[in-house]
């Protein structure tokens, strides 16, 4: 089972307040200034529940999205159908996926890149973008920065979130930082409740990784990228500081 299966079933009323629309446009309008291709299709790394790629879709792109998570993409195809948009989503693991496939564009949005916990993993994981992209091709992903991580430590949190069946959701978040890993370890507690029963408690670990600059661009130089832009994630003319922990990395395969 895969650690997203269980929390699968919340996740789109956990990410309600996400700001999928706006960050949609951001991605657009960055395929529209750094590509070098008309082409419109793109590999998605990790794409969940699909949001992003149905709103993509309804923007004329053609889709291939992956995930680990049965579950994620059982919800994906769902919401898909309900709108009869036809995207290919396949189930799979972004550090050795193959499609016989080249795309104009690789996402991985939602930081899908700090999944990959180890060096190999990060090399995998964009050893695959090159595989499937055309020469000029863009890789686009965001990611934690470091230096912001390290400057403004994670805290515990709790929130309730009303799902659409009336019940509530309590998630609490616990956040641990190993800095030598560079990994933060989250674990989120899940119980949904209404007034008369409540169900068993719901855990899952995530262990994340933040990255410096310097890693990230050499593992793309490694692997035939070529870095075209670094911003804060949604602003393509900010640039990436100790104040914020999220990063955004254009890349083009060579
Ligand atoms: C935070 S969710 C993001 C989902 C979607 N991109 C979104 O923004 O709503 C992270 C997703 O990445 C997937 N994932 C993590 N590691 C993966 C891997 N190695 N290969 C494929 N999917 C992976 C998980 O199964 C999960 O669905």
């Amino acid at each position: 089972m895969n650690q997203f299966d269980t929390y699968s079933n919340y996740y789109d009323n956990l990410y309600q307040d996400k700001d999928y629309h706006g960050e949609t446009k951001f991605i657009l309008n960055a395929i529209r200034k750094f590509s070098r291709h008309s082409g419109k299709d793109i590999l998605s790394f990790g794409c969940g529940t699909g949001t992003y790629e149905i709103l993509l879709n309804k923007k004329g792109y053609t889709i291939v999205g992956v995930d680990l998570s049965a579950k994620m993409l059982e919800i994906a195809r769902d919401k898909a159908n309900q709108i009869k948009a036809k995207i290919d989503f396949r189930q799979g693991d972004v550090r050795k996926f193959k499609i016989n496939k080249k795309f104009d564009n690789v996402l991985a949005l939602f930081n899908i890149v700090g999944y990959q916990n180890t060096n190999n993993d990060l090399e995998n994981f964009i050893k695959t973008a090159g595989r499937h992209l055309k020469s000029g091709g863009l890789f686009m992903f965001d990611c934690w920065y470091q230096p912001a991580v390290l400057k403004n430590r994670p805290e515990n949190r709790q929130r309730i979130i009303k799902l659409s069946n009336g019940h509530l959701v309590k998630r609490t978040t616990t956040q641990i930082l190993d800095i030598e890993k560079s990994l933060l370890h989250i674990t989120f507690r899940l119980r949904e409740f209404n007034s008369l029963k409540k169900t068993p408690e719901v855990k899952e670990n995530h262990p994340m990784r933040f990255f410096t600059l310097n890693e990230i661009d050499y593992f793309l130089k490694k692997n035939n990228f070529n870095l075209r832009r670094v911003c804060r994630f949604k602003h393509l003319n900010k640039p990436i500081s100790e104040n914020n922990w999220d990063m955004f990395i254009i890349a083009e395969k060579l």
